[in-house]
């Protein structure tokens, strides 16, 4: 863009303009501290005003932060007033002025107004500084994303991001990108999407593991990292249709090598979010305190020594069966940090898990379980390398062979112990913010009954 104040002559400069307008540096509001003392050009939106006699205050956003402009004069005439006082929610600006420190305005800066350009006059934007339905919300997310909480929280979420990809690059991993359109099923049959795939079936990615472990095979060390797809009928607060994963994958490595490296991505991720996006949390009321206490090592627990604690909590679930939403409240309120649980039973297990040696009907599994009940963040673990036991799985789990043969080939072409894991994106962020509700945690959740907007 040039620095030029281009663009806004088309919207309210009189077309025989005869002097050079001055020109002024289009600038983020993010960087204003570095602008102190100089005119610059913000261009954003309304996002709210007030006006008391002779002053005018316009707040404004756009996009990477909240300023306030004023306006002072005598003249009750003054043409700025007349511009100021039609202005809307949401009507879209660009305003120029000099850059002023000022310790009682909103993020110690504001803007004395010099002129203003309006590029559009909103009319009834739907959400209001009152109280909203959450279905009404949901359904103008495409507007609710411009909140200062949920901008909030899509902040966090792009830093958790950045983080993931900062640990994995810097620890030399080769991000992979996996398929989403696949032949075949990862996690399980019963919460695939299928799609038609010219004259054939297909399905959409639930997780890119096994397409990871080819790559870790040629690679060393490998992550992929897109969005993943489950058809899942429950309807909860932490489960999304379509969420985001992250999945490293290494080989030679074995149970507790991968369970080292999940937690110290944790720790990496909680550690930067409090580093960099404090004023977000601050913004969202999320308590500093129990991301604080995060670090290693996680305390453990196998699956057998959980059970009879969930039964002294109270809870209803049988041995062998898999941990529910309350099992992993009632586990991670024993702990001030997130908590390892490993050694399942092989029955409520993918076809792929490797079996405990000592224990064959458990096996080499790991869930990290976030502190103060956020849920499971990390499922991963050691898979089989033995090509018969696998060709064994995939009868027990009634999976076809022939879209696995590629599969059992990485285990007949020097086949190695190997594991990985997969990290929920929304997971982690809905328990960095503290927020409940995993809808909030993606730009556009699809969720059970909603695809729009
Ligand atoms: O435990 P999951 O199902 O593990 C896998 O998919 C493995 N194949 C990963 C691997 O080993 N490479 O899912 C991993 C993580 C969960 O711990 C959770 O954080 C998240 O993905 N997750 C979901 N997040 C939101 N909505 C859903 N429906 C989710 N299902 C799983
Ligand atoms: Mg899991």
């Amino acid at each position: 863009m040039s620095e030029r104040r281009s663009g806004s002559a088309a919207f309210d400069r009189p077309p025989g303009l005869t002097y050079n307008p001055p020109v002024m540096k289009w600038i983020y509001i993010e960087d204003i501290a570095a602008w102190a003392g100089q005119s610059v050009e913000i261009r954003g939106w309304v996002y709210n005003k007030r006006s008391s006699g002779k002053v005018r205050f316009l707040i404004i956003r756009d996009g990477t932060g909240i300023l306030q402009a004023t306006h002072f004069s005598e003249r009750k005439d003054d043409p700025l007033f007349a511009k100021l006082d039609g202005l809307t929610q949401e009507s879209s600006v660009i305003v120029r002025g000099l850059i002023r420190e000022d310790k009682r305005a909103p993020g110690g800066f504001e803007l004395v107004l010099e002129d203003i350009d309006v590029l559009q006059v909103a009319r009834d934007y739907p959400i209001t500084p009152k109280e909203h339905s959450t279905p009404f919300l949901m359904s103008n997310r495409h507007l609710w994303l411009r909140s200062q909480k949920q901008h909030a929280v899509l902040e966090v979420r792009a830093e958790v991001i950045r983080a993931i990809r900062g640990f994995f690059d810097s620890r030399k991993f080769r991000l992979m990108d996996t398929p989403i359109l696949t032949p075949s099923a990862c996690e399980g049959t019963t919460t695939l999407f299928e799609t038609q795939y010219f004259d054939q079936k297909a399905y959409l990615s639930q997780s890119g593991q096994l397409y990871n472990e080819a790559t870790a095979m040629a690679f060393g060390k490998v992550y992929c990292f897109g969005p993943t797809f489950r058809a899942e009928r429950s309807k909860t607060r932490k489960h999304l249709i379509e969420f985001w994963m992250v999945e490293p994958e290494v080989a030679f490595a074995e149970l507790e090598d991968i369970i080292e490296l999940g937690t110290d991505l944790v720790v990496d991720i909680v550690g930067r979010v409090l580093e960099r996006r404090r004023k977000e949390l601050e913004i969202l009321e999320r308590d500093p305190a129990p991301l604080e206490k995060i670090g290693k090592p996680f305390p453990r627990l196998t699956y057998e020594q959980a059970v009879p604690e969930l039964k002294k909590r109270g809870s209803s679930m049988q041995p062998g069966e898999d941990l529910g939403a309350p099992e992993e409240s009632l586990l991670s309120e024993m702990f001030d940090l997130p908590v390892c649980v490993t050694h399942f039973p092989a029955s409520i297990k993918a076809f792929y898990m490797q079996p405990d040696p000592a224990r064959p009907d458990l096996v080499l599994g790991v869930d990290f379980l976030a502190s103060e009940g956020y849920g499971e963040i990390i499922g991963g673990g050691q898979r089989i390398h033995d090509p018969a036991l696998l060709e064994e799985k995939l009868r027990e789990h009634n999976l076809p062979r022939d879209p696995y043969a590629w599969y059992l080939d990485l285990r007949k072409f020097g086949t190695v112990p190997h594991s990985g894991f997969g990290l929920g994106v929304e997971r982690m962020v809905s328990w960095m913010c503290g927020i409940r509700h995993i809808r909030e945690t993606i730009p556009f959740p699809r969720l059970l009954y909603r695809i729009y907007p």
